[in-house]
């Protein structure tokens, strides 16, 4: 973190989840106004939001880019959602691809973490339940993964980038529904029954617990590949259980039907049934275990209750 002016950190999608969990980790540990900054890290968050900046604009990027001088990048901002990737494949590239490219040429002489996703792997191993590495074989199944796949390809390049894989992250989306407890809490509020399948597998973690891992793994320069996700292996129907526990104890009253599925009887686009995650090599380069995603509801509620 030698270059860059005073410790600044561009968080591109900071209007997102992911990078709002980041605002918010750093916002704990400094104090606002001006540049919020991480603890002891040094590090002072700089939140990109659409509003301020379309990462597409690239000329406004350098712009702003040679302006402030960051002396690193946390890129969380993409087209996230894999349906609106899926009908519009162009678009995707534009924004997870060649707005990646463009941050990664900038940040030649600095730091850039790159969030991607589990699903780069087609969970479909022999055998398996999931447990997959970094350096085990992707195949994308949709045109988000693709997108993620093409992009790692270009971060990896410069061995002062990182790339995260990450899988369903817990937490609040500023810019309205948007995590999966979100989509889950609006279908109950709307009065629907969510139907989840049983076999189908992931290791959710909550936003803010992956954003401090992101920090510090800025904050060790190193690049390379490295998941970062709940320890908990879990069905997406029990994953919806412990939801729907959470928050039927902030909402009492409200129903949270649920109906079992199974992968078996599904017909519609290709889906990963199990791209949990292994994060020993995260684990060991910041010397601290993966939450499990139970755990850390049942902690925060005790929190909470205090
Ligand atoms: N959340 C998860 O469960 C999960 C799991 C695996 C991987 N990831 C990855 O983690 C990263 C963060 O995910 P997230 O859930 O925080 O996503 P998110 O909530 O969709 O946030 C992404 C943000 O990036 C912004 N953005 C996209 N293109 C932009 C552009 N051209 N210029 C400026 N801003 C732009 C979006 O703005 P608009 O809303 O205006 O487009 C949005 O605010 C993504 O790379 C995602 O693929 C997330």
């Amino acid at each position: 973190m030698s270059e860059g002016r005073s410790g600044l950190v561009w968080v591109t999608g900071a209007g997102g989840l992911i990078g709002n969990a980041c605002l918010e980790v750093a916002a704990s540990g400094g104090a606002p106004p001006g540049p919020r900054c991480v603890g002891d890290l040094g590090l002072c968050a700089r939140g990109l939001t659409r509003p301020e900046i379309d990462l597409t604009d690239f000329d406004a990027v350098d712009r702003l880019f040679a302006a402030e001088r960051p002396a690193g990048i946390l890129h969380c901002a993409a087209r996230s959602r894999s349906p609106a990737c899926q009908a519009d494949p162009a678009g995707a590239r534009l924004q997870n691809v060649e707005v990646t490219r463009h941050l990664a040429g900038l940040a030649e002489a600095i730091p850039l973490v790159f969030l991607s996703t589990d699903l780069v792997f087609d969970g479909r191993r022999d055998g398996s339940t999931g447990g997959y590495r970094e350096d085990d074989v992707v195949n994308p199944l949709s045109v988000y993964a693709e997108t993620k796949v093409e992009a790692e390809a270009l971060v990896r390049r410069n061995p002062r980038h990182a790339i995260v894989r990450t899988s369903l992250n817990f937490g609040r989306s500023p810019a309205g529904p948007g995590a999966f407890n979100e989509e889950l809490a609006a279908a109950w509020r709307a009065g629907r029954t969510v139907d989840l399948f049983v076999d189908e597998f992931r290791c959710p973690i909550a936003a803010l617990e992956t954003a401090r891992r992101l920090w510090a793994l800025l904050a060790t320069g190193r690049g390379g590949v490295f998941h970062l996700a709940g320890s908990e292996r879990l069905s997406r129907h029990d994953i919806g259980r412990h939801v729907a526990d959470d928050l039927r104890r902030s909402e009492p009253g409200l129903a949270t039907p649920l109906r079992a599925g199974s992968l078996k009887d599904y017909s519609g686009a290709p889906r990963a049934p199990d791209t949990t995650l292994d994060c020993t090599h995260l684990t060991a380069l910041l010397g601290e275990s993966m939450p499990s995603f139970s755990a850390w509801l049942a902690a925060r509620r005790r929190a909470s209750a205090r």
